[in-house]
């Protein structure tokens, strides 16, 4: 297991740790791909299954943001921002050089570390935020 969500790591919204939780199995799902050495065809298609799942959650976070007036909007689309190019930059990587053992450390750190992160700082404000102005809200943003 490259990276497991935890206790620890809940922001305190369910609907949010249930997309983290599913974001955490992708994720782990491509880093065993690369470090297996599973084939092209194969590890592309789960960058792009990873991708979607970025793509459609980090729209519900952002889409909730905006409902709320969330003071913190902009840093945190930029931070969203940031993984998703890094996404993608790593696959272009992928691509160009293949399962080579600087993809994985850079999985290790570019991804599985920075969510963490990501998730510990940002969207713990955010999930405290939706928190004090009423979390139900949030199970209506869909
Ligand atoms: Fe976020």
């Amino acid at each position: 297991m490259s990276i497991e969500w935890t206790k620890d790591l809940s922001v305190g919204i369910e609907a949010i740790d249930v997309q983290h939780r599913e974001l955490f199995r992708r994720i782990d799902g491509l880093v065993t791909a690369v470090r297996d050495g599973k084939g092209d065809g194969e590890v592309h298609d789960i960058f792009h299954f990873l991708s979607d799942y970025i793509a459609s959650h980090f729209a519900t976070e952002e889409k909730c943001m905006r409902i709320l007036s969330y003071p913190g909007y902009t840093h945190h689309l930029g931070r969203h921002k940031i993984f998703v190019d890094t996404t993608n930059e790593l696959e272009a990587f992928y691509d160009k050089n293949g399962a080579t053992d600087e993809l994985f450390e850079r999985l290790q750190k570019d991804i599985c570390d920075w969510i963490i992160s990501h998730i510990l700082v940002v969207d713990m404000e955010l999930g405290a935020f939706i928190k004090e102005r009423g979390g139900s809200l949030f199970g209506d943003t869909d």
